[in-house]
């Protein structure tokens, strides 16, 4: 299976947003990533409901939402009807987690979990067969520009496991550090879907280093 590279738009410049946006849509990318924290279940305050808007107008591709919100069941529909293709919420942030990814697919989107650094994948065992996506954070949420946590590798690679033994369709997302140094090794690991934020908008050109990224993985 081809490997994905999903550019973080937390990382793009926000007042010339939707030149990013058709960067990231003439460029080898195949996700959108889109970082929804609201300075509760995180320590910082992105963007929200207007600036996805804006960003599904001109977005040609896969938008894949990642909610670091407390009570994420509130906006699920929300963000069906603003375009969200893939819904991750995060697995610390749901006391009804199965009830939580039903609806997101009964809303028509992909549904992911996110795992903070110290989660362990076990908490997954009895959902991973109803998931499209598991989103594991290889820094703690909430800012970008962070160091990947190395201890990621190893979660991986045990997800990679209880995917196989559990014979489920999903997804392994990494987010957070990702950079040239580390995409074939979590490639290696089973990662599927390599989120970059800085390492792609921080870069002297965007469109090749994502395609950079792309030749790594595949
Ligand atoms: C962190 C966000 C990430 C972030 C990644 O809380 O979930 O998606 O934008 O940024 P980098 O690639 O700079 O670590
Ligand atoms: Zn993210």
């Amino acid at each position: 299976m081809t490997k994905l590279i999903a550019p973080s738009i937390l990382a793009a410049d926000f007042a010339n947003l939707q030149r990013d946006i058709e960067m990231v849509n003439n460029s080898e990318a195949d996700w959108f990533h889109i970082d929804i924290m609201d300075g509760v279940f995180v320590p910082n305050i992105s963007f929200g409901m207007p600036v996805l808007k804006a960003i599904s107008k001109h977005a040609t591709k896969t938008i894949d939402v990642h909610l670091m919100i407390v009570n994420p069941d509130q906006y699920i529909q929300t963000f069906a009807d603003l375009g969200a293709n893939v819904l991750t919420v995060h697995y610390e942030a749901c006391t009804h987690l199965h009830r939580t990814i039903q609806a997101i697919k009964a809303a028509g989107m992909k549904a992911g979990v996110a795992l903070n650094p110290h989660t362990p994948i076990s908490v997954l065992e009895d959902v991973i067969a109803d998931l499209d996506l598991v989103c594991i954070m290889s820094v703690n949420p909430g800012f970008g520009g962070q160091s990947f946590i190395e201890n990621t590798y190893k979660k991986v690679s045990q997800l990679k496991h209880l995917i196989e033994f559990s014979e489920s369709k999903c997804q392994i997302e990494i987010d957070g550090g990702v950079t040239d140094q580390n995409a074939n090794a979590l490639v290696e690991a089973g990662a599927d879907v390599l989120v970059a934020g800085s390492f792609v908008f921080k870069s002297e050109d965007p469109t090749a280093t994502i395609a950079d990224l792309k030749k790594i993985c595949n």
